[in-house]
């Protein structure tokens, strides 16, 4: 029973989560192959690179086979760098596992190299980064590696293990790495936060459509993914959630409720009919501003050479939502195009909001698209007497920031 109740929680806490495994050059590497089935298992996303040495000891093609994707071993190579390259790498992972770590990796890490593919990737990620060491127990307790480790934990680096016993060498003693369902259980508990826990966390997401005849409709680019990700990370956090979603190629997080709606007049009306008992309220659809003042029964014909469209203003969801329920802790979004800090002010004070995120809709300097479409987003997010940056990364950690944030600032609504 209670191995159940361990195993649903670590399901749950690692399922969707994308997990950077490195791979160094130990005979614990032998391991790696089942630690990425279990932890494909728990629900997570595993991709692997390997130092050369992890090579010596088990080859990319097996990891290739159980990760379900290609195995990342250059740093200079063309190919591999023009499809996803370190940086793509650092920005996927929601944690880096170097698993096995050899005593030369950690050696590595601390001195902060960039010459090969995994030292690139820890110098770029921003991720959450775990070692499970695995060496010879005279190797680990050398004062060389123990300074290593020390310094390592200083920089936030999670420390898995080692564990004691018999090893590969013969020898007795402390440097044996995990084993694999230990690991996935340190992972698992890394991302269990429990910081929205017991609150009930409304979620309005997508875009909406306002019709004009039986076949058209006025919409707008929102892909949902940015509420579809807070929706996850509220869950992650322990809270209940209802996610009332406009028209959206997306699947419901795990354990979310979700409420189907197309038009602002009907989210509007589902909304208002969730509010009770909810803790938090969280804007992130794109809701149309106008709708047509007049809908067709039937299908508009091509008659004039120009077409004249007559809009009314739609109801304004979050504002109204705030007057309704002045205790709720409410959380708008603002898509801009200029003067982000202004606009993002203003709606806070005139939509009485607890705290707005706000993002530039645009293009990154590569040209791939940010906010709007865009896997990655990056925010600003403002409250009365206070705001904080958090920069581009993929809208899953964006999510996750920004529940961290709220959950801090929940408490100080009277
Ligand atoms: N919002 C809403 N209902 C609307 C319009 C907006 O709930 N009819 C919410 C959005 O979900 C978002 C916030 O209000 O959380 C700000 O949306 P935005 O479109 O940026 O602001 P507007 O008030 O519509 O202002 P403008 O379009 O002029 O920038």
């Amino acid at each position: 029973m209670l191995y159940c109740q361990i195993l649903i929680g670590i399901l749950s806490n690692l399922t969707n989560k994308r997990i950077l495994l490195a791979v160094t050059g130990s005979i614990a590497a032998y391991k790696s192959a089942d630690l990425t089935r279990r932890l494909r298992e728990a629900g997570a996303e595993v991709r692997v690179v390997m130092t050369q040495g992890g090579t010596e000891f088990i080859t990319p093609m097996t990891l290739q086979a159980v990760s379900g994707h290609p195995v990342y071993t250059t740093l200079m190579d063309v190919e591999a760098e023009a499809g996803m390259g370190h940086i793509e790498l650092a920005r996927w992972a929601d944690l880096l596992l170097i698993a096995p770590a050899s005593a030369d990796s950690l050696a590595r890490m601390v001195q902060g190299r960039g010459d090969d593919l995994l030292g690139a990737i820890c110098l770029a990620c921003e991720a959450p980064i775990a070692v499970a060491p695995a060496m010879n127990q005279a190797m680990w307790a050398d004062a060389a590696t123990q300074a290593n480790i020390a310094t390592l934990q200083q920089r936030d680096v999670h420390l898995f293990g080692p564990a004691e016993g018999e090893q590969a060498c013969g020898e007795v003693g402390s440097g044996r790495m995990l084993e694999p369902l230990e690991l996935v259980t340190a992972c698992s508990g890394l991302f269990a936060t429990g910081s929205l826990a017991g609150k009930k966390v409304l979620i309005t997401a997508g875009p909406t459509r306002e019709a004009l005849d039986p076949m058209r409709f006025i919409s707008n680019r929102s892909s949902g993914r940015m509420g579809y990700a807070m929706a996850a990370a509220c869950v992650e956090a322990g809270a209940e959630v209802v996610l009332i979603s406009g028209p959206v190629c997306l699947s419901a997080p795990e354990r979310v409720t979700r409420v189907d709606v197309e038009s602002a007049a009907e989210m509007l009306v589902a909304t208002e009919s969730q509010l009770n008992g909810c803790d938090i309220f969280i804007a992130t659809a794109a809701v149309a501003d106008y709708r047509p003042i007049e809908v067709a029964e039937q299908k508009l014909k091509k008659q004039a050479s120009t077409l004249t469209l007559s809009l009314e203003p739609t109801t304004d969801i979050l504002a109204t939502i705030a007057e309704q329920a002045p205790a709720t802790f409410m959380v708008g979004f603002a898509a801009e195009t200029e003067n982000i800090a202004h606009y993002a002010r203003g709606k806070l004070e005139k939509k009485s909001l607890d705290m707005i995120a706000a993002n530039q809709i645009g293009r990154e300097q590569d040209g791939s698209p940010i906010g709007f479409e865009s896997e990655q987003n990056a925010l600003n997010v403002y409250w009365q007497g206070g705001e904080k940056a958090l920069p581009v990364m993929p809208k899953s950690r964006l999510a996750r920031e920004l529940v961290e944030l709220i959950a801090a600032r929940i408490n100080t609504k009277i």
